[in-house]
């Protein structure tokens, strides 16, 4: 049972993997201008600080460069949504690509702070902001990326998208909050842990998606849908993240497997193997810290299935993204929405 539940979640990642390859080639492909001015924006933006110290570790991780998934899927929204208004020109106005490049400064200064948080060792393949620079310095780096991403996001001047981008760090920080806790009963502990998911993940692409689908001047049920398809497409994804730090390798990763078992955190493949696994309830209330509760919980998961049920609603919520893009009028970027939904269920890292 264990072992046809695994391999077919690696079957079905295995036949998607080349189309969602092509699907992501694609989307970069039409937005690729725009994300090069996008890095090309966070690295002038960092690059005005005269204190060499902070330049350089507020630009450590840009230099790595990630997925670049935040904005990607904020400029495709874009484009979309300037086509929903049949604007004779649909190309991404300068107040989007802001909106892109805050929603990447956002993410990255997150991460800065979240690596000290968890005391990590390597993101991206490469050590820590703060085993570089000390803890210090890395921690201002976060604050500085975050303050100079609130200084642009200023510049474009409509107090209704920086309302939502604020709203995301209120989000991102309870998020991160909640993430320190669990509830007592089962029910409570799953409502618990997918709040904390769309806060600390799904919030960001859900706002950053609004902000530009407001830019585009559309209406409120478009822009609603642009929010929905982040929230989906967000929660979507860190399903697949929990899924994946059960199922993939270091290697593939850049940061080690099992982490969220040994930083105490139960994600879903391990509230749904409590189903299963009752015993497991003691080891999740005290985060997994006694001799081998780690290794317990991670023979309770693969036993279970745990993996298959997460990876089932992952699914619901891809699903769900879908039909928010396909709520918007029909163009090459809805339809390149909608591959990168699907891309989301097959991706490895
Ligand atoms: C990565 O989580 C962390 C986040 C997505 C959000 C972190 C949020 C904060 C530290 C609070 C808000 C901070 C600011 C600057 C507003 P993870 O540990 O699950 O992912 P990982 O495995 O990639 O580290
Ligand atoms: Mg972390």
């Amino acid at each position: 049972m264990r072992r046809r539940t695994l391999s077919a979640l690696f079957t079905t990642s295995r036949s998607m993997f080349s189309q969602a390859n092509s699907a992501q080639f694609n989307a970069k492909e039409i937005v690729r201008k725009d994300l090069e001015r996008v890095t090309e924006r966070i690295g002038k933006e960092l690059d005005v600080c005269r204190l060499p110290g902070l330049k350089h570790a507020s630009q450590y991780y840009f230099k790595k460069q990630g997925k670049l998934f935040r904005p990607l899927v904020a400029l495709l929204m874009a484009r979309a949504c300037n086509k929903t208004q049949l604007k004779s020109n649909s190309e991404v106005t300068e107040e989007q690509l802001t909106v892109a490049m805050v929603s990447e400064m956002i993410h990255t200064a997150t991460l800065v702070h979240d690596d000290v948080i968890d005391q990590a060792q390597t993101r991206r393949g490469q050590p820590v902001s703060h085993l570089v620079w000390g803890t210090k310095k890395s921690v201002f780096s976060g604050d500085y990326i975050l303050a100079r991403s609130s200084i642009a996001l200023s510049r474009i001047g409509n107090p209704f998208v920086v309302e939502l981008l604020a709203h995301v760090l209120d989000s991102l920080v309870k998020g991160e909050v909640m993430q320190l806790g669990t509830r007592e009963t089962t029910a409570d502990r799953f409502a618990h842990y997918m709040e904390k998911t769309f806060r600390k993940t799904a919030s960001l692409l859900a706002l950053s998606c609004q902000a530009v689908a407001l830019l585009a001047g559309t209406s409120q049920s478009v822009s609603d849908l642009a929010y929905q398809y982040g929230r989906n497409l967000g929660i979507a994804f860190q399903l697949v993240d929990d899924m994946l730090d059960f199922v993939s390798t270091s290697d593939i990763l850049g940061k080690p497997v099992a982490a969220d078992l040994k930083l105490g955190l139960a994600t879903a493949p391990v509230l749904f193997a409590s189903e299963t696994y009752p015993e497991l309830d003691s080891l999740i209330l005290r985060r997994f810290s006694q001799p081998n509760d780690v290794e317990k919980a991670w023979d309770a998961v693969k036993n279970s299935d745990g993996l298959q049920r997460t990876r089932d609603l992952a699914a619901q919520y891809t699903s769900d993204a879908v039909t928010c893009a396909q709520g918007l009028a029909y163009s090459h970027e809805s339809a390149l929405l909608i591959a990168l939904v699907q891309e989301i269920l097959s991706r490895k890292a």
